[in-house]
């Protein structure tokens, strides 16, 4: 179909307004397809979460489901389990072992447009890879609850190496293969990690990233760092500091086959996980066992309706909270096949996801609004003569989806008979939140309906009243087994950020609108975090890398709408005296941001002013400036120290 055909198709489904019902087939075979399901989740919330958990395998068994002290929450309590056994070991104990876990996909293709590297990897590789690994970390002195970061592109040594970690009991913190040396740096040092994995580099759009030389500059800087374990990849050239660096193939070679599971209490922390938040410092937050599986195990069944039959490829990297609970920890609690690729969706060429899907036959898809969006813009000619009738359910997931490209997806890799969840939730949720669960719930373009069983989320106003209609801001007001279990080594920060606006009630930053049927709409943060293509970005993080180049006296950051990203970064800037604003300091200051955060900070615009908009309290009036970027007309200026300010800026910006 034509683009200009899809697009008179999608403007006649948004007049319908109309619900998308799952398909009588979808339904009777769902997972859920019985409405009591909320009623009875709602009766006893703690047993319906109890049930789940015995989905999971435990060494003994909880005495008390929970115990809740806002906003310190235990679930399972005095259960021991393990993670790693949860996800590997017992689907070899159950026979299931030759079963395929992952399906790897390197990025490098031939000639003929096909991929150089596939791996097909069962169970039983993966439990021979976690258990050599694990005795590996042991080798090099790692115990209990010691911290080991892990920095890698999407290769399987990436899951092993969290697997393994939580093997032993030992806490992993990833952080994205994007991030640049200063945000690996304040990663390792906050979470004091004494054992830092990564890889030579990884393959992204045709090239390599070299993840290892960055390892070496952050790591000089990072005391605590004992080890540095170093997957060969890319073969490029790096290098290897004698007793301090060593080859994983070396490493894995001289240990034995099997390492026992450690015994960890259900709130023994799982992983850190870090996350941008109002300040300029991540927040390193923290997921503790038992809880966090039970609601991983639970919500990959019920969402994503995953039988022993499904190949399931979330497209996430496994940096972000997306691909620890919905590549890693769910789907392999749930002993499923999956697909991992490495590289981007354009590489070689723009149907490269198309491709992946046919060939592997992937039958759930879960991706982000802003590479659906991407997709759009690209044109349907990427799909056409693929195959894509393996798929049964799509997701998406990582900001807001907007109506067009629900639509689309619905209609072009959907084919029109395939349910969309749109899941709400995040890293400090650690599993989904609000969600259809694709056998039941009619579904509306753009709403991510309703919070799942067992989850009670509503929608306040600023006093913490509950509206039964209307827009205000999230809040989830009863815990739930994967809730963040604080913020590493800042108690202070946990309780400010979180719990601080309604007493006992988890606030989680966004707004949220809910219509006349109940339906959620979630509307994006309500505070100073940005979400660039689903990624959480402080505004002070930006303006922290801007005031340190040696020509900013003083940064303003705002996120703007963007097309393709949902949101872009706009930073306004004011120079020292002596530095004029030349061209090429522009480019300096947007590569100065990647350079100290990562690729996904860098500015889309930059607008030098010789001042900023302030209220009389001297706190930058972000809304306004917002204004100013996307070129509309001011919104109330009266609370302004100097309203000229702002007129001044808004003729420099339309002058530019
Ligand atoms: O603003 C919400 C948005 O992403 C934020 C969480 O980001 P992060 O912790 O990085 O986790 C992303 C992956 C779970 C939320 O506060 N967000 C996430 N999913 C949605 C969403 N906004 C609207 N609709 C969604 N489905």
């Amino acid at each position: 179909m034509s683009d200009s055909k899809t697009k008179q198709t999608v403007d006649v489904l948004l007049e319908e307004n109309r619900k998308f019902v799952p398909s009588k087939n979808f339904q009777a075979q769902a997972f859920y397809n019985n409405d009591s399901v909320y009623k009875d989740a709602d009766s006893n919330y703690e047993e319906y979460w109890a049930q789940w958990a015995k989905k999971l395998d435990w060494i003994s068994p909880w005495e008390k489901i929970l115990e809740w002290k806002a906003p310190y929450a235990k679930w399972f309590i005095k259960g021991k389990l393990n993670a790693c056994y949860n996800c590997v070991d017992r689907h070899v104990k159950n026979g299931k072992g030759s079963k395929t876990a992952l399906v790897w996909e390197g990025e490098p293709t031939n000639d003929q447009g096909k991929p150089k590297d596939v791996l097909t990897i069962t169970y039983d590789d993966v439990y021979l890879a976690v258990n050599k690994l694990a005795n590996v970390y042991k080798s090099l002195g790692i115990k209990k609850g010691d911290r080991i970061a892990i920095y890698m592109p999407m290769i399987p040594e990436a899951i092993y190496a969290m697997l393994a970690a939580a093997r032993i009991g030992a806490i992993h913190t990833v952080v994205f293969g994007g991030f640049s040396v200063d945000s690996l740096k304040g990663r390792i040092n906050d979470a004091q990690a004494k054992l830092l994995i990564t890889a030579d580099g990884g393959f992204r759009r045709g090239k390599i990233i070299p993840l290892k030389s960055t390892c070496d500059e952050a790591v000089l800087d990072c005391p605590s760092i004992e080890n540095v374990v170093v997957v060969k990849r890319c073969d490029n050239s790096i290098e290897m500091k004698s007793n301090r660096d060593y080859w994983y193939h070396d490493l894995v070679t001289n240990v034995d086959d099997f390492c026992p599971p450690e015994e960890m209490d259900s709130e023994d922390i799982l992983f850190i996980l870090y996350t941008s938040g109002t300040t300029g410092k991540p927040k390193g937050i923290i997921h503790t066992t038992g809880g966090y599986m039970t609601s991983v195990l639970a919500t990959s069944k019920m969402v994503f309706d995953l039988t022993d039959d499904d190949i399931f490829w979330c497209t996430a990297d496994v940096g972000w909270i997306t691909g620890h609970s919905y590549i890693v920890y769910g789907p392999m609690a749930n002993g499923v096949t999956q697909v991992i690729y490495e590289g981007t969706p354009d590489y070689p060429e723009k149907n490269r996801f198309w491709k992946i899907i046919e060939r592997h036959k992937a039958s759930v898809f879960y991706t982000a609004p802003t590479a659906i969006r991407a997709f759009m813009k690209w044109g349907v000619q990427w799909i056409d003569n693929i195959d894509l009738s393996s798929l049964k359910l799509l997701g998406t997931v990582g900001e807001p989806i907007n109506p067009e490209a629900w639509i689309w997806y619905h209609k072009e890799i959907g084919k029109e008979k395939i349910p969309i969840v749109d899941t709400w939730w995040q890293t400090e949720t650690g599993s989904i939140m609000i969600s259809p669960l694709p056998g039941l719930t009619a579904t509306k373009p753009g709403s991510a309906t309703r919070p799942l069983p067992g989850i009670k989320a509503v929608v306040l106003n600023e006093t913490g009243e509950e509206l039964t209609e209307g827009g205000g801001y999230l809040a989830i007001t009863r815990p739930w087994p994967s809730m963040l279990r604080g913020i590493y080594g800042d108690d202070q920060r946990f309780k400010d950020t979180y719990w601080s606006k309604w007493d006992g009630t988890y606030f989680p930053g966004d707004g949220a609108n809910k219509d006349k049927e109940g339906y959620f709409w979630l509307l994006g943060r309500v505070d100073d975090v940005m979400n660039v293509a689903g990624h959480n970005i402080g505004t002070m993080e930006v303006e922290s890398a801007l005031v340190d180049h040696s020509s900013v006296a003083e940064a303003a950051v705002v996120g703007i709408t963007d097309e393709i990203k949902g949101q872009a970064i706009a930073a306004f800037v004011i120079l020292k005296e002596e530095i004029s604003a030349e061209e090429s300091l522009e480019s300096e200051l947007k590569e100065h941001v990647a350079k100290k955060i990562g690729a996904i900070a860098r500015p889309k615009i930059i607008i030098f002013t010789p001042e900023l908009p302030k209220t009389r309290s001297g706190k930058i009036m972000r809304r306004l400036l917002r204004d100013v970027a996307e070129g509309r007309a001011l919104g109330d200026v009266t609370t302004l120290a100097d309203p000229n300010v702002i007129q001044a800026l808004k003729q420099k910006y339309e002058d530019k």
